[in-house]
């Protein structure tokens, strides 16, 4: 038996997995944000011990038996987090999350010293976890004082499993401190932002074992010392239960942020395109993604200020879009990543009329998202990789009208995996399953893509109508950024 733990931005999820990789079970626990400033975005990680400490409790009330059972445990989270923690491992203040843009000018300032994007792959995005700790060094000096441990959030909840401070290689290239082709930490790239490899945690491969579970925590819940894997940064994390490794095998994931994930067979870095180029969860393999900051994030600002639930607006639009709204939503509610590395820009709707209703602008909304999407499949073309499909997952799959708004938008058809669940968590617990099996696991036939239920064509009829729409939502973030 297996366990995916997936710390995302809006909960934390427990997946428990049996040998033949069925899906035995799972538990998931709240995290709420907190944003007191515009830009800003934080989260307590003693919050992220106790939803994890919920979810144990939550598997061992349901599933006794087969928590038991579990002999590897896979990590997969939110990436890009600063964890700050004294030598003593006392968390020094609230981890500033992926979506957290106020490190904008820190972020500006390394990337324009050429050999980050040289030895990172990346531009320095604001969000990013060395800007951060920038930040922190410029406003919070005693903080960066006392400050001995950089963990980024899935590492802190390994610290919490372990005792061991770890991070694996996919959510470590996130950080613009790891040199992400020969996947090892960057002497140069910490020294440019003050620090060390001393503050730093020890580098494994997403498959590779990282601990195990301390006993305290085994007696607990009635569990084995399990093996802990290395996991990986929420996105490679999906891939892995997506079967997403092989060369040209990509998907769309519509969560908090948005992410187009292409599997790449080398390290194909282009950093002005605004693609990020990481490392994937296996070695030697290497993945691009474009992210965009609001994806369901968008969606659910939207059902806020409508006071709906966000399932209800999506239920009740017809499966099948008609031609594009005249009305454009640009989802930029912090600021932007791919393609723009634009932390400054805010989101709008443009062009509304007295004809338009709650439902005009829930379908604005969901087709804003598709053509942020959009945007983040031409910056992968530019970078080299042009896709011919594209599976979906996360929450926003569950609205049939926005896969199909999205295979027109994309001009890509989409497919959606059958009934289950092959998200992060999922793709965490193989990880646990690769790292239990140990070195000789071969992951491409451990990882297989699952059965697809439905696949999303685009209307040949509409898809020109959605190309010009992307036009004019291109245009509009030139009118608006001036
Ligand atoms: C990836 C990114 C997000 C977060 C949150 O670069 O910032 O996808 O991992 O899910």
């Amino acid at each position: 038996m297996y366990l995916g733990l997936d710390l995302g931005t809006s909960g934390l999820k427990g997946l428990l997995m049996d040998g033949d990789q069925n899906i035995i079970g799972s538990a998931s626990a709240p995290l709420d944000v907190t944003r007191s400033h515009s830009g800003w975005s934080e989260q307590d990680p003693a919050h992220w011990i106790s939803a994890c400490e919920t979810v144990f409790d939550a598997l061992r009330g349901s599933h006794p038996a087969e928590l038991a059972a579990v002999t590897g445990i896979g990590l997969s989270g939110q990436m890009h987090g600063a964890t700050l923690l004294d030598k003593g491992h006392t968390v020094l203040r609230p981890c500033m999350l992926w979506n957290d843009t106020r490190a904008h000018e820190q972020a500006a300032r390394l990337d324009a010293d050429p050999r980050f994007r040289q030895i990172s792959g990346n531009i320095v995005f604001p969000g990013f976890t060395a800007p951060k700790v920038e930040w922190v060094r410029e406003n919070e000096p005693s903080i960066f004082a006392k400050t001995a441990l950089i963990l980024l959030p899935k590492d802190y909840l390994r610290l919490w499993l372990t005792g061991n401070a770890v991070s694996d290689m996919s959510d470590a290239a996130g950080t613009s401190w790891l040199d992400v082709e020969r996947r090892d930490w960057s002497d140069e790239l910490l020294s440019a932002t003050h620090l060390t490899q001393g503050h730093m945690p020890a580098l494994a491969e997403g498959s590779d074992e990282t601990g195990t579970l301390r006993a305290e925590l085994a007696t607990r819940w009635g569990m084995k010392q399990a093996v802990v894997a290395g996991g990986a940064g929420d996105n490679a994390a999906s891939a892995m239960g997506l079967g997403t490794i092989e060369g040209g095998s990509a998907f769309v994931s519509l969560g908090t942020s948005g992410v187009l994930f292409a599997s790449n067979a080398r390290y194909s870095p282009k950093p002005e395109s605004a693609v990020h180029a990481f490392c994937h969860a296996v070695p030697d393999t290497w993945h691009q993604m474009g992210v965009f900051l609001s994806a369901t994030d968008s969606l659910n600002w939207w059902a806020g200020v409508t006071d709906k639930d966000a399932a209800a607006l999506t239920a009740a639009l017809d499966e099948k879009p008609g031609a594009p709204e005249n009305t454009i939503f640009l989802p930029y509610l912090a600021g932007e990543r791919t393609p723009h590395n634009d932390a400054a820009i805010r989101g709008a709707f443009i062009g509304l009329d007295h004809a338009y209703d709650q439902a005009a602008m829930t379908r604005a909304v969901l087709q804003g998202v598709a053509f942020a999407m959009a945007d983040s499949r031409d910056a992968l073309a530019d970078a080299g990789t042009e896709l011919t499909r594209v599976m979906a997952v996360g929450g926003g799959t569950r609205s049939a009208h926005w896969l199909q708004t999205m295979a027109n938008t994309l001009n890509l058809p989409l497919d959606l995996p059958a009934e289950g669940d092959f998200g992060a968590a999922f793709g965490a617990a193989r990880l646990g399953l690769l790292a239990q099996e140990g070195k000789g696991a071969d992951a491409a036939s451990i990882c297989m893509p699952p059965t697809i239920s439905r696949s999303f064509e685009p209307d040949a009829a509409l898809t020109d109508a959605y190309g010009e729409a992307h036009g004019r939502y291109k245009a509009l973030y030139q009118a608006l950024k001036s």
